[in-house]
């Protein structure tokens, strides 16, 4: 394990004289929502993460957490039921898979509860939750890594819990194996090309012609570079390679071997490097199809947050006339070109719904609205359409605390939860997609 370089600057506070570790005996009752164990230590609670439910356990307390305590797990003394061997030996290690020593049912009852409890919370206690969809584990498509380049060594990964200390991984369990592959080569390549005392990430996508490579490094490249990356990329059988400098709007395309095409409902895209895509294809496919039902024959739907057109271009392929509205100008472009391809017509625009959400009297004239917007949820947005009050609300979202809180202002309109579905795309994780379909009255 490495520290990234700049997270802790040496010398900026001075060492506290060290206290003794304090040791505590508890026994875990329940899963918190971020996946770690909940004991009570007199008045307080504790957060012990890698524990469940009937685990006795001694733990090192670390500090405040929120209104309890942190605590690091020292030992089990004796295990709950339910319990299981982790499958990955990065287990602990890695901050990606935290719930490895639950048993199925133990975990899918706890991942689908962090929606219902979420959805209490906001008063919205009696709603039809369908099953939960799952992916399986090396399935998932596109994994970002960070990468730190150190006197001897490239240090190439996940980061730790908490922390921007860089696990360094040879394989991921959840990955689709072509990546899971690329990561030796990967990281000789870095080694080569990037001097010692950087820092970045890289951004990996399977696409039907191969891997889709964005670096995104401030290292400045020079001819000699760029070379060695383009030798590499025709080595590896590449279908894009790209360069970015943080904080520059500017990718090099370092090698442009194939078109990196994923497809929607059949229909080929070229996404931007590194642009968000759903994290695999069979959990983006069950949402389209979730999405496609709920709106059903509506004739005019809006597509709010909507990416690459994952969900309008299938909308407009059956028949309804899509208006895609996404805050980044190039998946729109990407839409736009995918749709001409198909000889498709919709509507697009470039909008911050965060600060511009489309206003209820421009979304009248839909009848259909579907929205799927990054972890901060869409409050603004929802406003409006509690407002303008169109016959379908579908809403898909990746946070289960920001859905119950856009969800309850919908409701309060007068909007019904017909159903909300749980879908599970980062297994062993306490992240949770779902996806809500509303009806008016
Ligand atoms: C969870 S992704 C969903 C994309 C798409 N529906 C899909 O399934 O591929 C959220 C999308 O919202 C866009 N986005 C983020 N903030 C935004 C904002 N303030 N206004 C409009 N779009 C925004 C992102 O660029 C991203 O494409």
């Amino acid at each position: 394990m490495i520290k990234k370089k700049n997270i802790r600057s040496p010398g900026r506070a001075k060492p506290r004289p060290a206290s003794p570790p304090r040791l505590v005996e508890v026994e875990i009752t329940a899963i918190g929502a971020r996946g770690d164990g909940v004991a009570r230590l007199g008045d307080d609670q504790v957060f012990v993460p890698f524990t469940l439910p009937g685990d006795k356990v001694v733990a090192r307390i670390e500090g405040k957490r929120g209104d309890g305590l942190a605590a690091a797990l020292v030992e089990v003394t004796e295990a709950g039921s339910g319990r299981v061997a982790p499958p990955c030996p990065h287990y602990r290690r890695c901050g990606g898979c935290s719930l490895q020593h639950l048993d199925d049912d133990l975990y899918a009852t706890w991942k689908r509860d962090l929606l219902v409890t979420q959805l209490a919370r906001q008063g919205l206690g009696d709603i039809a939750f369908g099953d939960m969809l799952r992916v399986p584990p090396g399935s998932r498509r596109r994994a970002v890594f960070a990468v730190h380049r150190s006197k001897g060594a490239t240090h190439l990964g996940y980061n730790a819990r908490a922390s921007h200390t860089i696990v360094d991984l040879d394989d991921c369990l959840l990955l689709e194996r072509p990546i899971a592959a690329f990561l030796a080569p990967l990281r000789s390549i870095l080694t080569e090309t990037v001097p010692a005392g950087e820092d970045g990430d890289v951004t990996v996508t399977l696409t039907e012609n191969g891997l889709d490579v964005l670096v995104e490094m401030d290292a400045r490249l020079d001819l000699f570079d760029r070379e060695k990356l383009a030798a590499f990329a025709d080595a590896t059988d590449l279908a894009r390679l790209s360069w970015r400098r943080p904080g520059s709007g500017f990718v090099e395309p370092i090698a442009r071997r194939k078109p990196a095409l994923v497809r929607f409902a059949e229909m080929p895209i070229e996404p931007p490097p590194g642009n968000f895509l759903q994290p695999t294809q069979g959990g983006e496919q069950a949402i389209a199809k979730l999405v496609a039902e709920a709106v059903g024959a509506a004739k005019s739907v809006a597509d709010l947050y909507c990416g690459c057109g994952s969900f309008s271009l299938p909308l407009t392929r059956s028949g309804a006339h899509v208006h895609a509205v996404e805050g980044d100008e190039a998946p729109i472009r990407v839409l736009e070109a995918a749709a001409n391809q198909a000889g498709l017509k919709l509507t697009t625009e470039v909008r911050d719904l965060a600060r511009r959400p489309l206003l209820a009297h421009e979304l009248k004239k839909y009848q259909a609205v579907v929205f799927d917007p990054p972890r901060a949820g869409a409050q603004a947005q929802a406003e409006q359409l509690a407002e303008a009050g169109p016959a379908v609300v579908v809403a898909v979202s990746c946070n289960p605390a920001t859905l119950a809180r856009d969800l309850a202002i919908l409701v309060k309109a007068g909007y019904r939860v017909e159903t909300v579905t749980p879908i599970d795309q980062f297994p062993y994780s306490p992240h949770l997609e779902a996806l809500a379909v509303l009806r008016r009255g």
